[in-house]
């Protein structure tokens, strides 16, 4: 079994986890409004969790560790492995990525995968359920949205860039946030980490500030390092790919700025 993994082309993998993200999607369709059971969690009315979030993610784990029996596997809702490095095959699920979108708004939420070998990444997919728009790809292959190939991306200045930004940051008057907010050309405020990722790799945002999880970040970062885009941490380093991070995205330009600001 782990021989098959090992051997498998990379574009195969790639097909398999397509494959197993449309399933997804199209069973999230059906459920979105009409087949969702919300709870809350940690205390917090506005951490929600559905049904389809823990029934993806025990899926996805489940398909993730048939393929590569290797695997170690990260994801949110208590199906996954706790590694304490990132040796071998780490994969990242996020089963439903802005849960608070797919309960209240029924647009704007995502289901991502990610792959890492010994750190290093090697394919990454969100996919965008409602608009039927699947982001996929890594270093070794290019990114594709659905089978189109996306192009590198070009620099912006900071005062050029749209950015996303953590509306609870920006809520909670975090001076950092405002200040990136204040240096834009324009901030969004989208609720799924996943959605934001992909209008960025389509050209549609320059930039994404926000406190994020692993699963949260590790498929976006994939897609956006092999368009050329800086991924790092608030001191422009490589992020934690183990815990929580104050996440940066954006072209190289935008990107030294908001670390010179950051700094001051
Ligand atoms: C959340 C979304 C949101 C981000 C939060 C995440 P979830 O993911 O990506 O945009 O600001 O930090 O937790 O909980 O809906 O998977
Ligand atoms: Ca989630
Ligand atoms: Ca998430």
């Amino acid at each position: 079994m782990t021989a098959d993994f090992k051997s498998m082309s990379l574009a195969a993998v790639d097909q398999t986890v397509v494959g197993w993200l449309e399933q997804l999607a199209t069973q999230a369709r059906e459920a979105v409004t009409h087949k969702l059971t919300v709870s809350t969690k940690d205390h917090d009315a506005r951490n929600l969790v559905t049904n389809v979030d823990r029934s993806n993610e025990e899926w996805l784990d489940q398909q993730i560790r048939t393929l590569d029996p290797d695997a170690k596997v990260v994801s949110e809702e208590g199906f996954g492995d706790h590694p304490t490095d990132m040796s071998g095959d780490v994969w990242f699920v996020d089963p439903i990525d802005g849960t608070m979108n797919f309960v209240h708004e029924h647009t704007d939420f995502a289901i991502m995968v990610a792959w890492y070998r010994d750190g290093k990444p090697k394919l990454g997919w969100i996919i965008d359920v409602m608009a039927h728009h699947i982001f996929h790809g890594g270093p070794e292959m290019g990114v594709f949205e659905n089978d189109q190939q996306l192009p590198k991306q070009a620099d912006v200045d900071l005062d050029q860039a749209v950015f996303a930004l953590s509306g609870r940051h920006l809520m909670q008057a975090d001076s950092s946030y405002q200040e990136v907010g204040r240096s834009v050309l324009a901030f969004r405020v989208l609720g799924s980490a996943g959605i934001t990722f992909a209008r960025i790799l389509a050209g549609q945002l320059n930039g994404y500030y926000a406190e994020l999880q692993p699963w949260d970040f590790a498929a976006g970062q994939v897609m956006a390092k092999t368009l050329g885009l800086e991924v790092t941490n608030v001191d422009g380093k490589p992020l934690d790919m183990l815990s929580s991070n104050a996440v940066i995205v954006t072209t190289s330009s935008a990107h030294r700025e908001v670390i010179t600001l950051l700094k001051s």
